[in-house]
């Protein structure tokens, strides 16, 4: 009988010590599920494993902002909001985050601006060419009423969208042709990615373009399928396109938004005060990445000078009628893109 008893406990104790291994560390793991918790005033308050899913790789000034959140969100909460941090697209394409962010499956994603455009068309918004003398213009565009108003039509998807995080804004990469003006860019291919707005720009100029997702954009360019790409210096660098292309125009002439959302079956079940949390912990993240970004771009392109390429600018001026043009075509399909383009077109 004594022996039974034992075995009895022994089987608990394995049973509860697989259930504690499968959730991690005996906290429930979300997407959004939480554990109550004692505070210290002997209020319950929940506390959660939260998980967020990006495409870029751990190098990446979008995956170090994921960190600056986490640590963020650790200290604001007093150890109650955990995040577990899936780079380098572990979760599947942006259409795959996306609909598991919608499910609730996934709580975070720090998702392209570029691939929103194709979901909801407002985020076109944010490639109007040259609407930003710098990135510090763009960072602090983030707190203005359209740009939020362009985050809240995510609401219909099921996703919340909490903020914008800059990293580079956007270049012009050459394989072997030095381009000095925009009209140097009739004949070549270049790879943009797929969304409208950029295509239209790249299109305007007498460019084809081919919208290949970035995992096949080291060999394309390699093997002579394009001739050049759109880009930003970081993932120039983290990518090593420098040892394919030869000449770098640094155009800064879009901004590359990544768009900081939250499902909202977590965030309807959380109270007040850890959306609070939430809210605060992401406009730390996404200052921290504007601000270490802006700081970086001449090492970026000594970096690149130092590898051999060509670093070089061309006359924000010579791009005018291609900004007209990109104006005239999406101001009247979207109320938000124009009151976009008469805000911050000066
Ligand atoms: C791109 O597709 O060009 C890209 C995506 C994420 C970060 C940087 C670049």
């Amino acid at each position: 009988m004594k022996k039974v008893k034992k075995w009895g406990v022994s089987l608990l104790a394995a049973s509860l010590a697989i259930f504690m291994t499968a959730c991690g560390s005996g906290e429930v793991k979300t997407g959004g599920t939480s554990t109550p918790s004692t505070a210290p005033s002997g209020e319950a308050k929940p506390s959660y494993t939260l998980k967020l899913a990006h495409i870029t790789p751990p190098t990446h000034m979008w995956h170090l902002a994921a960190e600056k959140f986490k640590e963020e969100l650790d200290k604001r909460s007093g150890g109650r909001m955990k995040l577990e941090i899936y780079p380098s697209s572990q979760l599947g394409t942006e259409a795959d985050m996306v609909q598991q962010i919608g499910a609730g499956s996934v709580d975070f994603g720090f998702i392209t601006a570029a691939y929103l455009s194709s979901r909801s068309p407002s985020f076109a918004a944010w490639f109007t060419p040259y609407a930003f003398k710098d990135l510090q213009a763009a960072n602090e565009a983030r707190k203005t009423e359209i740009a939020k108003k362009i985050l809240g039509t995510l609401e219909q998807q099921g996703l919340v969208g909490l903020d914008y995080l800059f990293a580079g804004q956007r270049v012009m990469l050459f394989k072997d042709k030095e381009v000095l003006k925009p009209e140097d860019m009739a004949g070549l291919k270049l790879r943009v990615t797929p969304s409208p707005p950029l295509q239209d720009f790249y299109k305007s100029t007498g460019a084809s373009t081919e919208g290949l997702p970035l995992p096949e954009v080291y060999s394309a360019v390699q093997t002579g399928v394009i001739d050049g790409m759109d880009m930003d210096l970081d993932a120039t660098i983290t990518n090593k396109y420098y040892e394919v292309v030869k000449y770098g125009a640094v155009t800064n002439h879009m901004v590359w938004p990544a768009v900081a959302m939250v499902s909202k079956v977590t965030f309807d079940k959380m109270p007040d005060e850890d959306k609070q949390i939430i809210r605060e912990a992401i406009d730390a993240a996404a200052n921290f990445s504007a601000t270490t970004r802006a700081g970086q771009e001449e090492e970026f392109k000594k970096t690149l000078s130092d590898k051999g390429m060509k670093i070089y600018e061309i006359d924000p001026a010579l791009f005018d009628p291609y900004k007209k043009q990109f104006d005239e075509k999406y101001g009247p399909t979207d109320p938000l893109i124009q009151e976009f383009i008469d805000t911050f077109r000066k």
